[in-house]
């Protein structure tokens, strides 16, 4: 496979067209950023842990029937994905109050939320992510009543399913973001699923597993991507 012309750089990966149509190679690349930007960082092998556990992470969620872009591995940071229509739009997924939330609202941090909270923001450098609601998504056309139905669907059953994985590692899936894409009129999961995308918590001694340690310098970022990027990927 050929990695062609680079589509699209963002933050931490960058996507090449390849010579095969539909085809799109995603590489995981070493930078870290967080506070929309505000810390920067290269950290090496970064983008092989995060590239190996959202493999890892794919391929478990096709095996149990969602549809997602990945394809295979090309090397160790370098995904193969169908090109899919990105829809802008971060589906993030609560179990317990954190981060944004508890920042934003009086709930404190840890607190169980049964059932879990939908929060989908507009994926808008410029404007900073906004918040949206059912009726701004639809107002602004980005997706109808069934799509949307479809969208809410497909990210409470990958909570389901990575909870019960997260669970049989003594992890506790705090939160997460995904993103979705149309490929001809079906919706699939697309972007990453990784320790910059998940909130991860050491069920018994409540350690941050993700990228919470780079944000708020709680230790060697990338000895705990290792050994977490270790844990997913035996179990
Ligand atoms: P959230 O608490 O909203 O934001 P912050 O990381 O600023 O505290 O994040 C919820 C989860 O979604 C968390 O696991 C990180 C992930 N996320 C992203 O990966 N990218 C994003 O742009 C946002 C807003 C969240």
């Amino acid at each position: 496979m050929l990695k062609g012309d680079l589509l699209y750089a963002g933050k931490a990966k960058s996507v090449y067209r390849t010579d095969q149509e539909g085809v799109f190679l995603v590489e995981f690349r070493d930078d870290i950023t967080a506070f929309d930007g505000g810390k920067k960082d290269v950290l090496s092998r970064k983008g092989y842990f995060n590239a190996r556990v959202s493999a890892y992470l794919f391929r478990h969620l096709m095996e149990r029937g969602i549809p997602t872009h990945f394809i295979e591995m090309a090397d160790d940071r370098r995904m193969l994905v169908r090109s899919l229509s990105m829809i802008p739009l971060e589906v993030i997924v609560r179990n317990m109050a954190a981060g944004s939330m508890s920042r934003n609202y009086p709930i404190a941090e840890g607190t169980p939320l049964h059932p879990p909270v939908i929060v989908i923001d507009y994926k808008d450098d410029v404007r900073h992510d906004p918040m949206l609601n059912d009726d701004l998504i639809m107002a602004l056309k980005i997706l109808n009543a069934g799509e949307l139905a479809r969208v809410k669907e497909m990210a409470l059953a990958v909570n389901t399913h990575l909870i019960r994985f997260f669970d049989s590692l003594g992890i506790t899936l705090v939160d997460f973001k995904l993103e979705f894409g149309r490929l001809n009129d079906e919706i699939m999961l697309g972007d990453e699923i990784s320790m910059d995308s998940m909130r991860l918590w050491d069920t018994s001694t409540g350690e941050s597993l993700d990228k919470d340690v780079y944000r708020f310098s709680k230790g060697d970022v990338m000895e705990v991507y290792r050994r977490v990027a270790d844990k997913i990927c035996a179990g």
